[in-house]
């Protein structure tokens, strides 16, 4: 059995009490479909900048009603410090019931609320800086008020930035590319203080181009697979922003909500020891550990949907401009999270792109 397997069946025994933030975005709701599937009280926040009530709807539709009433929505914003302390509680607001079930503390936060895309805070980096760094802070302060057990949040592996090395390890980093990228780094040095001042418990988990059901096809920060899987579809043009050969470190969603299962339940350890260095207050690469090109992505999505759409026989995408703030090459070393955290990805990019595929022809 691995870490993950054995995490999930002791979790379906003991249930706790979770928030997410970012909850009705692409990543959030894929964590709430699993924690609702094992049992767990959930409590979700939310304010749909980027998220979509439809995402809710589609993992209610995939958890039994019981399940579904552990779930409180709140429709808030992580800049406002008032939302995020009424988040940190779980409220039974179905059950009824006289005299009234319990209200849950919250016990491990996955902090997930941002806005993503690097050109996004480009074009407007004070919003992202807002939503970003003080929505960030203001979740720090209200976790460590309600002294919850664990902060996991979403880091990224724009942290990289400018260091050409690869693969990419944790304690080595470059300068930050973009305002995106600068938000993302002053998240760990926030997660790091609040450790060191008020003993914090927090997990950073540096994702890699994450894909899979729910990611949003739509918009002018679309990621790359779901964009070009609805491109492909629609019959409409391709554009790949360079020679196609910059890559990247593709991560199925699957994976990435075992790291952050993980990292919440992940046991301090004591000692100085670098083998057995105590996982909590460090962050991670959360990807595969494979590297492919952006003009291997195209060939692989077309291979896929060819069969059903013959209408692409002939498409060839069209190569344009580099885009400004686009790191070159991204591949990362996951030792660190297989070591510490008993992480094993589940699924490469062929097997992830096969199992999201019939979400995305669903959306046309
Ligand atoms: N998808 C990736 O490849 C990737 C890579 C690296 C890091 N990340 C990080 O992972 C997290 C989740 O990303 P995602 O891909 O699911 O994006 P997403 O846009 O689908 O989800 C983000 C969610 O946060 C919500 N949100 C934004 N601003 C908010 C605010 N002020 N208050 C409350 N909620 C707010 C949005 O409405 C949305 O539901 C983000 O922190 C992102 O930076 C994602």
């Amino acid at each position: 059995m691995t870490a993950y397997q054995q995490l999930q069946t002791r979790l379906a025994q003991e249930p706790a009490t979770w928030l997410i933030t970012g909850v009705a975005g692409f990543i959030g709701s894929n964590l709430l479909e699993t924690l609702l599937k094992l049992n767990q009280r959930v409590v979700g926040l939310d304010n749909f900048a980027t998220g979509h009530q439809r995402n809710l709807d589609e993992v209610q539709s995939l958890v039994t009603p019981a399940q579904w009433t552990h779930f409180h929505f709140i429709q808030g914003d992580i800049r406002n410090l008032a939302d995020c302390q009424q988040a940190m509680v779980h409220r039974h607001s179905r059950e009824g019931g006289n005299p009234p079930p319990p209200n849950h503390p919250v016990n491990y936060v996955l902090h997930q609320a941002a806005l993503g895309s690097v050109p996004r805070s480009i074009a407007d980096p004070l919003t992202t800086n807002a939503t970003n760094i003080t929505g960030f802070l203001n979740m720090l302060v209200a976790a460590r008020d309600a002294q919850v057990k664990r902060f996991v949040y979403a880091a990224s592996s724009s942290t990289y930035g400018d260091h050409p090395g690869l693969p990419k390890v944790e304690d080595v980093i470059g300068k930050p590319l973009s305002p995106y990228a600068v938000t993302k780094y002053v998240n760990e040095l926030y997660a790091d203080v609040f450790a060191r001042n008020y003993g914090l418990q927090s997990i950073g988990l540096r994702y890699f181009n994450v894909f899979g059901p729910r990611q949003d096809p739509e918009g002018a920060y679309a990621a790359v697979i779901p964009k070009w899987i609805a491109s492909l579809i629609r019959g409409e043009p391709v554009y790949i922003n360079g020679d196609g050969e910059t890559s990247r470190d593709f991560c199925f969603i699957d994976n990435v909500v075992q790291a952050n299962l993980l990292a919440a339940t992940a046991p301090v350890i004591a000692g100085s020891d670098p083998q057995s260095m105590s996982p909590v207050n460090q962050v991670f690469n959360v990807a595969v550990g494979d590297r492919t090109t952006l003009n291997e992505l195209y060939a692989q999505l077309h291979r896929n949907l060819l069969p059903r759409y013959p209408h692409l026989e002939d498409a060839q995408p069209v190569h344009r401009e580099f885009r400004a703030g686009d790191v070159r090459h991204s591949l990362a070393d996951i030792g660190k999270a297989q070591r510490l955290l008993g992480y094993a990805p589940t699924q490469r990019i062929g097997e992830g792109v096969a199992l999201a595929m019939p979400w995305y022809i669903g959306q046309k």
